[in-house]
């Protein structure tokens, strides 16, 4: 059997390029440029990177991006306060608060303040809310980017037994409700999970978000299983630092009809979704009409 690789970097590419189709559109027939405004408490190293990324992709797409940068130091009631700055700043369409925040700021607490219509993340109660009602509002990123790359290979999801392995609130739980919404069949299956291996072979899409390297084998998949691999771990190997996903990529060739890569598989697509978000956040709450991106 051939094995499909899901090519996630040139997906999100051609996502990101749509984007800024819509941003040139809505810009020049509403004269409205969408902004996102991004929050990073502290020097978390990571953090910087991706807080770096995702305002490079923010401004390549023709929108704004606005960065606070708070010191290591500040106190929850300043960041809430800068939070309900942004929610009141008519200029400003989305709001992401960098996770996570040092250990004497609440995460929940922050995040609740964001206005809902403005949660690009998703991440508020409002958004997870109406995730699980079925009701339109801002779905988090990794989990919408894994569902377009399962629809880019198979035309209806309908019917199909998902499991995903993991149940973060950031991914595992958000990507079991869109793939109930899309008619699969939905397992949880998580580290108490009984015969995990077993409950893996049972799966026509597998979603593996659990954060741990290659833990998923080659024979705990069907064959021809569509393989979503949410994983970046980062591992030494042979002397040399590597990423890998969650599945073990080489064993999973063998049995996979198609599978992500780790890197250049989801990882790409959440930069993407966060654009897209953004630029929907931006629509509605300014009322440019329906985005069909
Ligand atoms: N840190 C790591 N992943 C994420 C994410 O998806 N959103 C936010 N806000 N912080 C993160």
């Amino acid at each position: 059997m051939t094995m499909a690789i899901i090519d996630g970097k040139s997906f999100a590419l051609d996502l990101r390029e749509k984007l800024a189709g819509a941003v040139s559109a809505v810009k020049s027939r509403h004269n409205v440029q969408p902004a996102l405004a991004v929050v990073l408490v502290g020097e978390d190293p990571a953090s910087q990177v991706y807080v770096r990324n995702k305002g490079v992709a923010t401004e390549k797409a023709g929108m704004r991006s606005i960065e606070h940068k708070l010191p290591a130091d500040t106190g929850e009631g300043a960041v809430v306060a800068l939070v309900r700055e942004l929610n009141a700043d008519e200029n400003v369409d989305g709001i992401l608060v960098q996770l996570p925040l040092p250990d004497h700021i609440s995460s929940e607490r922050v995040i609740n303040e964001i206005h809902p219509d403005k949660d690009v993340d998703g991440l508020t109660e409002t958004n997870a809310g109406r995730l699980l009602l079925g009701k339109e509002g801002l779905v988090p990123c990794t989990p919408q980017g894994s569902v377009m790359l399962v629809k880019s290979i198979r035309d209806s999801l309908s019917g199909l037994h998902a499991v995903v392995v993991g149940r973060s609130i950031l991914v595992g739980k958000p990507l079991a409700m869109l793939l109930l919404a899309e008619n699969c069949t939905v397992t949880i299956a998580h580290s108490r999970t009984k015969d995990l291996a077993g409950v893996c072979r049972e799966a026509d899409i597998l979603c593996a978000a659990v954060g741990r390297a290659r833990m998923i084998k080659g024979d705990w998949i069907k064959s021809g299983a569509t393989v979503i691999d949410v994983g970046i771990n980062r591992i030494e190997e042979d002397g040399k630092m590597r990423l890998v996903g969650d599945v073990d990529f080489d064993e999973a060739a063998h049995r996979a009809g198609a599978i992500t890569p780790v890197p250049g598989g989801v990882g790409p697509m959440t930069i993407a979704c966060l654009l897209r978000n953004t630029v929907i956040a931006a629509a509605r709450r300014r009322r440019l009409g329906p985005v069909d991106i």
